[in-house]
C-alpha cells in the first residue's frame, strides 16, 4: 500500500528543488545585472572625465547652420558658443555660414550681432538673412517639385523638400570658395541646440576623426532623446526604446553600452560633422527630399537621413553616433544629460536596459518596415528609374509646411 506521507514527503521535495532552481536562477540574475550596472557605470564615470584642451589634430572646418525663429537661443547660448568655438578651432582654420530665412522674431538681429562679434575674431564667415518666409513658400505657384497633393485634396508644399533647400544654400559658399582653392576637411552642421566647444571637439574626434558622418545624441526632454526622424540603428531599423541604450540591433546597442562610437546607418542628432569631400564631387552630396511621386503615397524622409544613404562614403567610413557627445534643445536639457557625475544613474540603467529587452522581446519592426517597402515597390513598378536608395529612411508620414511652422497629414 501506498504510504500516503512518502507521497507528501515527495511533493514537498519536488516542490523545494523547484524553489530551489528558481532561487537559485533569481540570484544569477541579480549577480548579471549588478556586474552589467557595474562596469556600465564605471564607463559612464570614466568617459566623462575626459577633458580636450586642443584639437587632436589641426583640421579645416566649414561650419553651416541654418536659423529659423531662433533668437532667445542665439542670445542666451548659440553666439556665445559659436564665438567660442571659433576661437578655439582658430578664425584661419575654419569658414562659418549661416542662412537664415522668414523668422518671425528678431533672429536676424541676433545674427548681426553675432556676426560683428566673428568681424572683431576674423572669422571668414557668409550670414545670408533672406526675407521669404513660411508665408511666401506656401503662396507660391504649387508647380515644379516639392509639392503633393494631400488627402484633403490640396496640392500643398512639402516640408522636407523646403528643408533641403534651405540647407542645400548654406552649402553655396563651400561651392565658391573650393573655385577659388579655398579647401576644407569636415563640415560641421550645426542645429539650433546647446553645445560647448568641447563637445564639438569631441565630435570631430570620434573614431579618431575617421569617419563618413560623426553625431552628438540629441535631447529636447531627458531622459528620452530627440531626432526619431533621421536615426536609424546599423541594420536601418528605428531605435527601440527612447532612452538609453536605444537600439534594436546587436552591434549598436553594444557600442552604446561600452559608450563607442556606435555604428549606425544614419544619424543627425542636433550636430553632424561630415567629411567634406563629397560635397565637392562631381555631382556634389545633396539634401534632397524622396520623389514627389513617392511622397503621394503618404510617405516621406528626412533629408538628413538621406544625405548618408546618398553619400559614398557612407560605406567604408561609416556613420557614428557618439555618446560622449550629449547636447539639448533647451540649457535645461543639457544640463540634465551632462551633469557633473554620471549622466546615467543605476536606476537609468537597470530601466534602460530591461525596457530595452521587453520591447525587443515584444515586438518586430517588421511588419511596419515591410508595409513601408511594399508601397514602395509599387511606386516602383511604375518606371524602371523609379529607385529610392534612402529606403531604411522612409516612414508613413506626409509633411506639410504651415506658416508658423509644418504639420502631419
Ligand atoms: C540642393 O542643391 C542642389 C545644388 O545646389 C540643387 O541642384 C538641388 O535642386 C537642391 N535640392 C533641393 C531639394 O533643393
Ligand atoms: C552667401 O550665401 C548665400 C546663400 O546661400 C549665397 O547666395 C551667396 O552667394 C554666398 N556668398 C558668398 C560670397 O559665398
Amino acid at each position: 500500500m501506498k504510504n500516503p506521507l512518502t507521497s507528501y514527503s515527495r511533493t514537498i521535495r519536488r516542490a523545494l528543488l523547484r524553489h530551489r532552481i528558481i532561487r537559485i536562477g533569481l540570484v544569477i540574475l541579480i549577480l548579471w545585472n549588478l556586474v552589467d550596472l557595474h562596469f556600465i557605470l564605471r564607463l559612464v564615470a570614466e568617459t566623462d572625465a575626459v577633458y580636450r584642451d586642443q584639437p587632436r589634430q589641426t583640421e579645416r572646418i566649414y561650419i553651416a547652420m541654418v536659423n529659423w525663429n531662433n533668437e532667445y537661443l542665439l542670445r542666451n547660448h548659440l553666439s556665445k558658443a559659436i564665438t567660442e568655438l571659433s576661437w578655439r578651432l582658430r578664425p584661419e582654420n575654419i569658414y562659418i555660414s549661416i542662412y537664415e530665412s522668414g523668422s518671425y522674431d528678431n533672429t536676424k538681429g541676433a545674427l548681426v550681432e553675432l556676426d560683428a562679434e566673428l568681424e572683431q575674431l576674423r572669422v571668414p564667415r557668409n550670414i545670408t538673412l533672406s526675407y521669404v518666409s513660411h508665408a511666401d513658400e506656401i503662396a507660391a505657384p504649387p508647380d515644379g517639385e516639392g509639392w503633393v497633393v494631400t488627402p484633403r485634396g490640396k496640392k500643398e508644399l512639402r516640408r522636407i523638400p523646403y528643408l533641403s533647400r534651405v540647407r542645400n544654400h548654406s552649402l553655396e559658399s563651400l561651392r565658391k570658395l573650393a573655385k577659388q582653392g579655398i579647401h576644407f576637411d569636415k563640415i560641421l552642421f550645426l542645429n539650433d541646440v546647446v553645445f560647448t566647444s568641447n563637445d564639438v571637439l569631441e565630435l570631430l574626434d570620434t573614431n579618431h576623426g575617421d569617419y563618413a558622418a560623426a553625431c552628438s545624441l540629441d535631447f529636447q526632454k531627458p531622459p528620452f532623446y530627440y531626432d526619431t526622424f533621421a536615426l536609424r540603428d546599423s541594420h536601418g531599423h528605428e531605435a527601440v526604446t527612447p532612452t538609453w541604450p536605444f537600439f534594436r540591433d546587436a552591434s549598436s546597442r553594444r557600442a552604446m553600452k561600452q559608450l563607442q562610437p556606435v555604428p549606425v546607418k544614419s544619424c543627425w542628432n542636433g550636430m553632424v560633422a561630415m567629411a567634406a569631400a563629397p560635397f565637392l564631387a562631381s555631382p556634389p552630396l545633396r539634401f534632397r527630399g524622396i520623389p514627389d511621386s513617392l511622397a503621394s503615397y503618404h510617405l516621406e524622409a528626412s533629408e538628413c537621413c538621406l544625405i548618408h544613404a546618398d553619400n559614398p562614403l557612407s560605406k567604408d567610413h561609416g556613420i557614428y553616433l557618439n555618446p560622449r557627445v550629449r547636447v539639448g534643445y533647451t540649457t535645461a536639457a543639457y544640463v540634465a544629460v551632462n551633469p557633473t557625475l554620471n549622466w546615467l544613474t543605476p536606476r537609468s540603467v537597470l530601466q534602460g536596459l530591461w525596457w530595452n529587452r521587453i520591447r525587443r522581446w515584444t515586438t518586430f519592426s517588421y511588419f511596419k518596415e515591410s508595409a513601408i517597402r511594399k508601397k514602395i515597390a509599387q511606386w516602383a513598378r511604375w518606371s524602371p528609374d523609379r529607385r529610392e536608395v534612402g529606403e531604411f529612411c522612409v516612414v508613413d508620414e506626409m509633411q506639410i509646411l504651415d506658416v508658423r511652422g509644418w504639420y502631419h497629414v
